[in-house]
């Protein structure tokens, strides 16, 4: 089945168990403290390979079949992203809802830290949107179970951008023959702290390089810094490109992107690129669009948050993270043997590494 097949409907929010026996997730804790205000859900996707690690996101979702659909779909593309990177790591992640500007405390990230706890060790935690190492440490007085905290192993930003930059050589080395992206012409969205990381390996390899940015500082500095030629956020579809970077948002291939795009290949760092999986993976294909999956090459990250679970130093993250060229070569190889979309093929690898240990009730 596809990974992101829309499985998650309003409907069957609210039938969590029903959704849950769909997608193979284990377990669903939605965590309430009057006290604090903390409203939480954490998810536990599969724990075949080990403890489900993924981030925990504070967010103001609109309602809550909104929090429920972000933490299920999210958690279980933490358990392929982990399972394609030959991690010792389950898949899970945790959504706080709220305004992380306005609603953040001490006590509420101990009360989160409690509930995380309360899993013995199930569910590992880590930084995602709307969350800061500050916000780490506080969760950290109240459970061991979590990583990303200041001064183990930081920001995972570079890495994930080194495992990016990793993946687009491989993809141009499928196409051309050649890892060199020198006579590459590539159009960064967003380029905040990985897409800026990318941009100095890019700009290194001397790319010509398109950025944009929402944010016209963060833009300028990459253009003033690394000389990118900057692009209006709307633009950056149609610029003359070889291959996209998507490092911004998620869901940016779409019917009405595809109409634009002119690139030969995409590989960039958003998690969730494609609108529909099975739809525009397909079209990626029948285009000729050399894909590379997100989960597959956006795992840094992750690599880098297992070193601090697993005692490795930070020269294993980069290492291990090195190997994200080889998983990408080899997935654009099975691709074109099979004539099977690259997304397809990395769902199977990912699906078969749990298989082989366990089971993936899918
Ligand atoms: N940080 C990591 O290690 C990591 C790991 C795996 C995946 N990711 C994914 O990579 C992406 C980037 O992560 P990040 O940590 O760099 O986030 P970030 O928030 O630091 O950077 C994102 C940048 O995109 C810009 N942006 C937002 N919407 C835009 C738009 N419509 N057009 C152009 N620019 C836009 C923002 O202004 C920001 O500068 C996210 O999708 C994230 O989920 C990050």
């Amino acid at each position: 089945m596809d990974k992101n097949q829309q499985l998650v409907t309003d409907e069957t929010c609210l039938s969590p168990l029903k959704t849950m026996q769909q997608m193979g997730h284990e377990q669903l804790v939605f965590c309430n403290d009057a006290e604090t205000g903390l409203r939480a859900i954490i998810a536990v996707h599969n724990t075949v390979l080990g403890p489900a690690l993924g981030g925990t996101r504070m967010w103001m979702y609109e309602n809550e079949a909104d929090a429920v659909r972000d933490v299920l779909r999210l958690s279980r593309g933490m358990t392929y992203k982990n399972a394609i990177s030959n991690l010792a790591l389950g898949g899970g992640k945790a959504v706080i809802i709220g305004d992380s500007r306005t609603m953040k405390s001490e006590a509420l990230f101990r009360r989160f830290g409690q509930f995380v706890e309360s899993l013995s060790g199930k569910y590992i935690t880590a930084e995602d949107v709307g969350i800061n190492p500050n916000d780490m440490v506080h969760v950290s007085k109240a459970t061991k179970n979590v990583v990303g905290l200041p001064g183990k192993s930081g920001d995972p930003s570079p890495v994930t951008a080194y495992g990016v930059y990793m993946g687009m050589k491989a993809c141009a080395a499928a196409q051309t023959g050649s890892d060199s992206l020198q006579h590459f012409k590539i159009a960064v969205q967003g380029v905040g702290h990985v897409g800026r990381y990318l941009v100095q390996h890019l700009a290194a390899e001397g790319a010509t390089i398109y950025a944009t940015d929402i944010h016209a500082e963060t833009l300028q500095s990459v253009v003033k810094e690394f000389g990118a030629i900057a692009v209006e956020p709307q633009d950056i579809y149609k610029v003359p490109m070889d291959i996209y970077a998507p490092c911004a948002l998620g869901a940016t291939i779409n019917d009405e992107t595809l109409e634009q795009l002119t690139c030969s290949i995409i590989a960039g760092a958003a998690n969730n690129q494609l609108v529909e999986e099975g739809k525009h993976g397909q079209m990626l294909m029948d285009r000729g669009i050399i894909y590379a999956p997100d989960f597959a090459i956006n795992a840094g990250g992750v690599i880098n948050c297992f070193s601090e679970v697993s005692g490795n130093s930070l020269e294993w993250s980069k290492q291990k993270t090195e190997e994200i060229y080889q998983t990408i070569a080899e997935i654009l190889q099975r691709s074109s043997q099979l004539k099977l979309p690259s997304y397809k093929i990395a769902n199977q690898m990912a699906e078969g590494r749990i298989q082989l240990k366990g089971s993936l009730n899918l």
